[in-house]
């Protein structure tokens, strides 16, 4: 526990004098009721503290890498399914994170979240070509032929048209497939487009960034020096 002007100096909300201003004037808010008493002592690992509606937390930019498993949907809420951030440990429920891009519910593999709206952006930006690397099962086996289709850009039935990617034949049925965008269920759309049904999809790299040995289910915050790569 610890008081709750202090957590917002901590924050960056303002000087100890400003925050008591800001408080006085009650544009904070904990677990969704305004708060004026700055001697008031929270948890910010189980309550969530907002300042003009925004969450607070002490993180300043983060970035934190899932190795999702398969039947979680990439939703922040979702009224049916099982979401990627029950996965996400408690404290990191309240540091406001939001995935970027998305995996598929069957898709298993890397999926990063941030708190920071600019990279997110950044990241699923497509002029950012960050190039993502996947393990596929998958229909028959990939030839030549379709290695050069996926090369030259693929159009698919309903006339979407994708960037240049590579495909890898791996050996019968399997397959590395790298894109540098994310559009709605796009492996499985392209293998589909070239007669491979993929069977199972997993997501394994993203730029540098790789699962390296965090088991499935898990989740560990990237180093600086990780999301500086990502840049
Ligand atoms: N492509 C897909 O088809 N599904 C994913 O989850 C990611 C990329």
């Amino acid at each position: 526990m610890e008081r709750l002007d202090k957590f917002l100096c901590d924050c960056g909300a303002g000087t100890r004098s400003q925050v008591k201003a800001i408080l006085k004037a009650g544009r904070v808010t904990v677990d969704g009721k305004p708060e004026r008493d700055n001697g008031r002592k929270i948890d910010p690992q189980i309550q969530q503290i907002c300042l003009d509606g925004e969450a607070l937390n002490k993180q300043g930019r983060t970035v934190v890498m899932l190795n999702k498993p398969a039947g979680y949907v990439t939703a922040t809420e979702d009224a049916k399914e099982k979401t990627v951030m029950e996965l996400l440990p408690e404290e990191m429920k309240h540091w406001d994170l939001k995935p970027v891009g998305r995996l598929d519910k069957a898709t298993e593999g890397l999926l990063l979240f941030t708190n920071d709206g600019e990279l997110l952006h950044r990241l699923i930006s497509p002029k950012k070509e960050v190039p993502k690397i996947y393990y596929a099962r998958h229909e028959g086996t990939a030839t030549q032929a379709d290695v050069a289709a996926f090369q030259e850009g693929l159009t698919l039935g309903d006339g979407t048209v994708c960037l240049p990617a590579v495909l890898e034949p791996l050996g019968p049925g399997e397959s590395r497939v790298t894109v540098c965008e994310g559009k709605y269920h796009q492996v499985r759309r392209m293998m589909a487009s070239r007669g491979m049904p993929v069977a199972y999809l997993e997501r394994q790299q993203e730029g540098a960034l790789t699962l390296g040995d965090l088991p499935r289910g898990q989740v560990r915050q990237l180093t600086e020096d990780e999301i500086e790569t990502l840049l």
